[in-house]
């Protein structure tokens, strides 16, 4: 085995999320808050990359390049557009990409909420009220019921520590609120709705891994910011860590570093290189999330790389950023991390929120005047990675 080969069976692919990629969703919250004057977002996600449409050429694509999964979101919005009427239209739509994923060799990994929520729940109370962690079971019951035959893996909920953090406390996702205490109780909310999702879509498709995404960052202690960094991570990472026990896997996504002095994040070091988003340069974020996952959970919940990737406009400086990531990922693996695979986001570039569509993440780019799709070089690279499964 080459020095630089993954486990056998490691999983190879890439993502993407239903309301940055499929167009027209505007019976979800986003949709509105990008059409809120006062949200800080600087452009709506229209016709976005009309995956809606285009997915089946989008997936032959990525089985092409030589990727094995394929994640993606299931847009609730679609399929429970008014509470309690399911649309056997929208499940037939997300029905039809996992049976041509199986066709194509693609493992559909589908995630049940990424960042969007019907308007009807955020009217009702969004993720503040102890109710959607209900509905949103409800949801996830009958839609793994629809796919449970399909499914390579099942992803619960996107990143909920960065919705209830943005949309609860820093007011740049919706509702746009801005109070500790309601971030907190949007994290337990979170949580249950987690739990209660797990229990579901384990009933109704048995044997399908199921798991939490959560978004991850390198903080780094500087000048005394020990005591600072357990502080912030407690209510944005453990307390979602913890939560994943009894879990098939813990979704890990990283992208950057965060320095943590005694009062809180601090500059970067002058000169430092930035990416599109304006944080940090900084791959080997992927390695030392993994470590910290690991160590958290105590070891009993296998990891999966749900996300890693970088919004620039150099796609040399892509591959360097993966290169960079993935001899993290087996320096992590040497030492007995367990690691099952690792997703490229994004698989095209598309709506990245409120900063619109800016930052490039995508290894196919789309002009989106005519949706005509171009790979760059990092897609053939990172394929023919995923195909002989080493570096
Ligand atoms: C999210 C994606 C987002 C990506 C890049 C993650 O936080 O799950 O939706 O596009 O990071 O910022």
């Amino acid at each position: 085995m080459p020095a630089q080969a993954f486990p056998e069976g490691f999983s190879w692919g890439t993502a993407t999320a239903g309301h940055q990629v499929d167009g027209g969703t505007w019976n979800n919250d986003w949709w509105a808050w990008e059409h809120d004057p006062s949200s800080p977002c600087v452009e709506p996600s229209g016709d976005a990359i009309d995956h809606w449409n285009h997915w089946p050429q989008d997936l032959s694509l990525l089985a092409e390049l030589g990727f094995g999964a394929y994640r993606f979101s299931l847009e609730w919005s679609r399929i429970e557009p008014e509470e309690g009427e399911f649309s056997a239209a929208a499940l037939d739509h997300y029905r039809a990409m996992c049976v041509r994923c199986r066709e194509l060799g693609l493992s559909p990994v589908v995630t049940f909420h990424h960042f969007t929520s019907p308007r009807w729940v955020a009217r009702a109370g969004g993720w503040a009220d102890p109710v959607t962690a209900e509905r949103f079971a409800r949801f996830c019951a009958r839609a793994a019921s629809e796919l449970g035959d399909l499914m390579g893996a099942a992803c619960t909920i996107n990143e909920p520590n960065v919705v209830a953090f943005y949309g609860y406390r820093g007011g740049v996702f919706p509702p746009g609120e801005r109070s500790s205490e309601r971030r907190h109780q949007a994290n337990h909310v979170f949580i249950e709705g987690h739990r209660r999702a797990v229990d579901a879509i384990r009933s109704a498709a048995p044997g399908v891994p199921v798991g939490l995404t959560l978004s991850m960052t390198d903080y780094q202690a500087v000048d005394g910011g020990e005591a600072r960094v357990e502080h912030m991570r407690e209510p944005m990472e453990d307390v979602f860590l913890h939560a994943t026990d009894g879990d098939d896997f813990v979704g890990v996504q990283a992208y950057t570093r965060m320095l943590v002095g005694p009062d809180g994040p601090t500059a970067y070091p002058r000169g430092a290189r930035t990416t599109l988003m304006g944080y940090e340069f900084w791959p080997e974020a992927l390695e030392a999330c993994l470590r910290r996952a690991w160590s958290v959970t105590g070891g009993h919940v296998p990891l999966l790389v749900t996300e890693n990737g970088i919004g620039t406009p150099d796609d040399a400086e892509r591959i360097e950023y993966v290169e960079r990531a993935l001899q993290g990922v087996l320096r992590a693996l040497a030492d007995g991390i367990d690691v099952r695979g690792y997703t490229y986001w994004s698989a095209f570039d598309n709506f990245e929120w409120a900063f619109g569509y800016r930052p490039t993440f995508g290894l196919v780019a789309v002009d989106r005047s005519t949706q005509e799709r171009t790979t760059k070089p990092s897609a053939s690279w990172l394929g023919q990675i995923a195909a002989r499964n080493a570096l």
